[in-house]
């Protein structure tokens, strides 16, 4: 009998010590692109770019991104704004680097980063559904105050809300060459008294051999309602502003169903005529009602 050429593959435990973040951010960050390509980032970069734009006071000229990661975003955006990269996982800076080599880099955490400077247009991408308290998205929230110029805006993208959370599965991936990943993604609610929810990620890593790789990785993310986003970007001083995302895929495949984004920003201290019934005034767009 002949050996089999195919190699079997092999299944790991998950790696992930309490409190750290996801393999995909540390030991697998080189397979990031082959998950999200960065060309799949233009259309929804410009979509930022287009609000930062028309509810700036000011024609914008610099961009904070708080959890940027690969720096799939500030690939398109650095073109029209000078970008400043935030991000916790010395792996994903590593690789935004490569990408972006024009771009400052900064390893610092968006619950407690002081730049000391201010910036037109403050992005906290996806990275803040990483937010998974309270406590943390408020302090996450107080870092694009701080940093975010008067007259500018900071924009908030996150997955859900929780009037909006729908448990599923996505699949994806990609090989363009060499290399290839798919990856099965699995949403899901623990207890639901607590704000967050779980994303178990499978992830099959086939190398340049033919050798596949199983890889299991658990994200826990916050889930807010959005009253609590209003309420909380509001305390912070900013006047809050929902926005309907416009993207060819926002009811398809790339991210989760029943996308919601985002609670867009323009800083003003908190003035009396911010009051409770404008706030209430402040309607998420029907797009987003899914
Ligand atoms: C999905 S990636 C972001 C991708 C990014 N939006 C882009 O345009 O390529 C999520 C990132 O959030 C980062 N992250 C999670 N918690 C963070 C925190 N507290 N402070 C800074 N970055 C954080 C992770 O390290 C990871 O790189």
């Amino acid at each position: 009998m002949t050996a089999d050429p195919t190699p079997k593959p092999t299944t790991r435990e998950s790696t992930q010590p309490p409190g750290e973040p996801p393999c995909l951010y540390r030991e697998l960050a080189d397979w990031c692109p082959l998950l999200t390509p960065v060309a799949d980032y233009a259309e929804e970069a410009a979509f930022y770019c287009r609000l930062f734009e028309t509810h700036s006071r000011h024609s914008p000229r610099t961009l904070l991104d708080l959890g940027s990661g690969g720096g799939h975003n500030a690939a398109h955006l650095k073109a029209r704004l000078g970008c400043t990269l935030v991000d916790l996982a010395p792996a994903m800076l590593a690789l935004s680097r490569r990408l972006n080599p024009e771009c400052e880099h900064v390893q610092a955490d968006m619950r407690s980063v002081r730049l000391g400077r201010v910036f037109d247009c403050v992005l906290v991408h996806d990275a803040v559904c990483y937010m998974a308290s309270r406590a943390d998205l408020q302090s996450a929230i107080a870092t694009a105050f701080e940093h975010t110029a008067p007259g500018g805006v900071a924009l908030f993208q996150l997955d859900f809300v929780a009037e909006t959370f729908e448990p599923g599965t996505e699949t994806g991936g990609s090989d363009p060459s060499g290399r290839g990943l798919r990856v099965l993604e699995w949403r899901w609610v623990p207890e639901p008294s607590r704000e967050i929810y779980l994303t178990d990620m499978a992830y099959l890593l086939r190398d340049e051999t033919g050798t596949v790789e199983v890889r299991p990785d658990r994200h826990v993310m916050g889930l807010f309602s959005r009253a609590t986003w209003l309420d909380l970007i509001d305390a912070a001083g900013f006047e809050p502003l929902a926005v309907a995302f416009e993207h060819s895929s926002a009811n398809g495949t790339r991210v989760a169903n029943g996308i919601v984004y985002s609670a867009q920003c323009k800083p003003m201290r908190r003035t009396p005529s911010w009051s409770k019934a404008r706030r209430n005034s402040c309607r998420w767009p029907t797009g987003c009602d899914a």
